[in-house]
């Protein structure tokens, strides 16, 4: 039902928000909660329980998805995790995967499980609750309860389950999630688990709909001028099975937090369906978004029903326009607009592709150090916190989705992406695909493209769609009918020109251009250890240098710009080498985000401000008198170039280009002077440093927030007795931490590094056999508290057997009770975890400790597992499995032990610098206080920092 009715519009007054504010809010079904669900979870790599989901009956998952599994001994952790990044580096798995391994051929790798606990209060009775992940590498099945709740395939899109139904208000309740990366979406590095946040959210049984909200602006002919409309859009999901009637009311405001604008709208929603409202309001003389001004607006929606709010919601938005033009290339705001773009993945040094929110932020606000103002996320669907830093840091982005694909399955996730990421300004244009080489010129591809298009227009009319073509100058298939042609490389008068005065009224972007390789602070090739020079002279057989693709592309605004291969460099496709390298090169930055050279050629024709750099480092033992390559990348009109205060001669700065000289090498200071319109503007040297002396520490923020999220990058570096850098340093650096922080990483931007970036310290478990088993026949093992399952039953007359066995003693159709007596210390219990373990019960019954059902027998194919610590006694203990037989063989066998975890290994944290730099990442606690870092080194001075950790408030999250 659309029950969009403009001329409600009249209602639009500042009554229907003050009525509103007089009503409560619904008490048992109340508004909205959004939790995170992030902490606390256990973890367990290994696929010993199958797919955990029983076809058969309903609620009785396997193994970990079910209810009475122990995960007493799992790991713990928080989440986003990767699980990718803890593996060890194999020169037999894949290299575009970045050698880890992982994948179809290391089985024993690629499935892990998530369990999680957590009570919902008997309150939540009567609201919907739902489960949210933000996106989880790869193929999830999700139980709740032991109920199968979903399952998801795309590591990359977000999903959500209604659990309303399997979730038990007042009690506990457990999510366990399987997790199976051994399948690959892409040719890079795409890790593996949890990697993005999980939420619980509960709304009344009448709420807005998930992503039920899409507010977009529209001016006169696209262009800003005058007053915005606002397009409230909301879509009401009643769960309830009777009509109910609400009033849907929509608060706008300002950046500065003033109410512009309100608007309201009357809606009748029949039982379990949903209805679609919208409303115009106008905003006077409104604040623009752009990446130099990311002014943002917030509308609250509310609706209220039976004289209550039953929910209330607040999205974020900004208010501009976005328009690709034939002649004039990208128009923001009504202006062409020079698109200075960088493509990326989504994984970071130490963290792989689990990045906390800030880390998010701290990646971005590195690109616009630079002067990129638009990021596009190859190859897929981002998590919403990478747009989140985006709308708030000024950074214009392609969204892009994974798959092209107009069958059912992908249609939705394209949907779902869209519905999604639709009120973040800072989303300029959707692209469908990236290079989809058999698909780009078929006819099957153009009408596949066409219908992802147009499903993209309905969902969102403001926005352009493109898709990264890597053909030259063909009108085939895709781009007959995309909306903006997507260039992938292929520059050249023969293609872009020719192309351009072919289909004049087609809008272009550069949608992927560079891929030059370099690796930070190398000069030479090294294929050996897999280095590439890091001059700007690396294009690939079917990329360009940064010069070359910048100055083709000025010389054209109807390219509207481009987007570099890479911002950063990322794990896997290690082009041009294989083994030892595990990363790719093409990174502006490294992995870590230490600029290479040609960051400072970008920033030179990206910023306006002076900028000078000097490449190479001046560290040249053995060479003297050699000739040296130097370049200087600079935005002033002239360079002078010194060696030890002598002038090598003044050169003119061509445009998008880099000056050059030839020097003798002798140590001491290689400087440089730059020049605008004469004047000295600008000066940038490189110094001969001495031998390394000590270790540095340099956080990019010494307070963050006391919330178990927030966290600081910390550059480590070895510098000379003057403090100097050592730009070719390769000391082993250890870490320590003390106080309320923990590590969470550590990294060095060298593509051939095969240290860890993670220290696993997971507390090893002991196993303490349990024998003296007897068994004996008994009539109905279903029966419960028989007296055999109890303590006091003597079983001294019962057949002995060996629980050890292959198989159990009970033939077919066979009912028998199996008992032992063993012994604890209370010693043992004192073990963090304590674990009844059966290498496996054959059949079907139940497992008794002391008397008490512990639970079912669990499944035949695995380990059946059962947390023991609080009903075990120090003495002797007694258990008592009851079993019928329906197959040849059953009982207790393959061995049974109880299971004790001893205390974790002390944390050992490491990493090497390379060329003078490493980086280490830590993270708060929900403690405040101080922590303190240091750093150490055999031969150098060491190095402390102290990190504050400041009260915060907490997001909310479960408990
Ligand atoms: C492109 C591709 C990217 C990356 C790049 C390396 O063709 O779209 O994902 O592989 O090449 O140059």
């Amino acid at each position: 039902m659309k029950t969009t009715n403009r001329s409600v519009r009249a209602l639009l007054s500042a009554l229907a928000w003050s009525v509103l504010a007089s009503l409560g809010f619904a008490s048992d079904s109340g508004p909205r909660e959004r939790l995170l669900l992030d902490f606390g979870w256990r973890f367990h790599l290994g696929n010993e329980w199958g797919v955990g989901q029983n076809l058969a009956k309903a609620a009785q998952g396997i193994g970990p998805a079910s209810v009475s599994f122990s995960d007493a001994t799992w790991r713990q952790l928080d989440l986003p995790h990767d699980w990718a990044v803890e593996l060890p580096f194999d020169p037999t798995a894949d290299a575009s995967h970045g050698f880890k391994a992982l994948g179809e051929a290391f089985p024993q790798n690629s499935v892990a499980w998530y369990r999680r606990t957590f009570d919902l209060p008997a309150a939540d009775a009567g609201r919907r609750l739902w489960l949210e992940f933000d996106g989880a590498f790869r193929d999830c099945t999700v139980f709740v309860n032991g109920w199968f709740v979903g399952h998801h395939e795309s590591g990359y899109s977000s999903f959500r389950y209604d659990i309303t139904d399997v979730a038990d208000c007042g009690r506990r309740n457990l999510v366990a999630v399987r997790v199976d990366a051994s399948q690959t979406e892409g040719w890079f590095y795409e890790g593996a688990g949890i990697y993005r946040h999980v939420w619980l959210v509960k709304t009344a049984p009448l709420a807005i709909a998930p992503d039920g909200v899409y507010v977009f602006s529209r001016f006169k002919d696209n262009v800003p001028a005058g007053p915005a409309e606002i397009h409230l859009q909301t879509r009401l999901l009643n769960t309830g099975s009777a009509r109910a009637d609400a009033t849907v009311t929509w608060q706008i405001s300002a950046p500065n937090g003033k109410v512009v604008a309100t608007a309201s709208q009357p809606a009748a929603v029949g039982g379990a369906t949903t209805a679609d409202l919208e409303q115009i309001a106008k905003v006077e003389a409104p604040e623009l978004w752009s990446p130099e001004t990311p002014r943002l607006y917030r509308v609250v929606t509310t609706v209220a029903s039976g004289g209550q709010i039953v929910d209330r919601m607040e999205t974020v938005f900004g208010i501009r326009t976005v328009a690709f033009d034939a002649d004039k290339g990208f128009l923001l705001n009504g202006k062409p607009y020079l698109l200075k773009g960088t493509c990326n993945h989504q994984d970071h040094a130490g963290v792989g592709a689990a990045l906390p929110d800030r880390l998010q932020y701290f990646r971005i606000a590195r690109l616009k150090e630079m002067g990129a103002n638009a990021y596009r996320t190859a190859h897929n669907a981002p998590t919403p916190e990478l747009l989140e830093a985006c709308d708030r840091l000024g950074m214009l982005v392609m969204d892009e989705n994974r798959l092209l694909g107009s069958d059912a399955l992908h249609l939705r996730w394209f949907e779902e992406l869209i519905r999604r990421d639709r009120n973040h300004p800072s989303v300029a244009i959707w692209s469908l695909a990236n290079e989809e080489f058999t698909a780009q010129g078929s006819p099957s591809g153009k009408r596949v493209a066409a219908t992802m298009q147009e499903l993209a227009k309905r969902l969102d009319p403001t926005r352009p769609v493109t898709c990264n073509a890597a053909v030259g100058n063909e009108f085939a298939g895709i781009n007959e009918v995309i909306e903006v042609r997507g260039w992938s490389y292929h520059i050249g008068k023969d293609n872009m020109d020719a192309y351009h005065a072919a289909h004049p009224q087609q809008p272009n972007v550069g949608s992927e251009q560079g891929s030059t390789v370099g690796t930070r602070g190398i000069y030479a090739d090294d294929p050996a250890k897999g280095y590439v020079s890091a001059y700007d002279d690396h294009g690939q057989t079917w990329s360009n240098t940064a010069e070359e693709w910048l100055s083709f592309f000025a010389s054209r605004p109807w390219l509207s710009g481009g987007f570099v291969w890479t911002g950063f460099d990322y794990r896997g496709e290690p082009t041009p080498y294989g083994w030892p390298c595990i990363n790719s090169h093409f990174g502006i930055l490294d992995t870590c985000g230490f600029p290479k050279d040609n960051y400072w050629y970008y920033q030179s024709w990206w910023t306006p401000a002076p900028v000078l750099h000097l490449l190479p480092h001046w560290n040249w033992p053995g060479r003297e008198g050699q000739e040296i390559d130097v370049r200087a990348l600079s935005n002033c009109d002239e360079v002078e170039l010194f060696l030890n205060g002598r002038s090598l001669g003044r050169q003119t700065m061509p445009r998008y280009s880099e000056l050059k000289w030839k020097v003798p090498y002798a140590p001491g200071t290689l400087s440089a002077r730059g020049y605008r319109g004469g004047r000295a503007v600008a000066e940038s040297a490189r110094e001969t440093t001495g031998a390394p002396a000590s270790v540095q520490l340099a956080p990019d923020r010494t307070v963050i927030a006391a919330d178990g999220e927030d966290l600081a990058v910390v550059t480590v570096s070895v510098a000379d007795p003057q403090g100097r850098v050592v730009p070719v340093a390769a000391n082993m650096i250890s870490f320590t931490l003390e106080g309320p922080g923990r590590i969470l990483g550590v990294g060095n931007g060298d593509p051939s590094c095969h240290e860890p970036d993670v220290f696993v310290g997971s507390a090893p478990v002991r196993a303490l056999p349990i024998g003296g088993w007897r068994w004996n026949k008994i009539a109905d093992p279903y029966i419960p508290n028989l007296p055999e399952e109890g303590v006091a039953f003597d079983d001294a007359n019962w057949t002995a057997f060996d629980a050890g066995a292959e198989h159990g003693p009970l033939g077919p159709r066979g009912r028998g009770v199996f008992r032992t007596r063993f012994t604890v210390t209370a010693q043992d219990l004192a073990s963090p975890a304590v674990e009844l373990w059966f290498g496996r019960l054959d059949g079907d019954g139940s497992v008794y400790l002391n008397g008490q059902r512990i639970g079912p027998a669990g499944d035949p194919r695995a380990a059946s597992i059962y947390d023991v610590k609080t009903l075990l006694h120090a003495g002797e203990n007694t258990i008592a499995v009851a079993l019928a037989n329906y197959g040849p063989a059953a009982g207790v066998n393959k061995g049974v032990a109880l299971r004790l975890q001893d205390a974790p290994p002390p944390a050992h944290w490491s990493r090497s610098v390379f060329n003078g730099l490493a980086q280490i990442i830590v993270q708060s606690s929900k403690q405040h206080g101080t922590f303190r870092l240091t750093a150490s080194s055999p031969g150098l001075s060491s190095a402390t920092i102290s990190i504050e950790t400041s009260p915060a408030a907490l997001r909310p999250a479960v408990p």
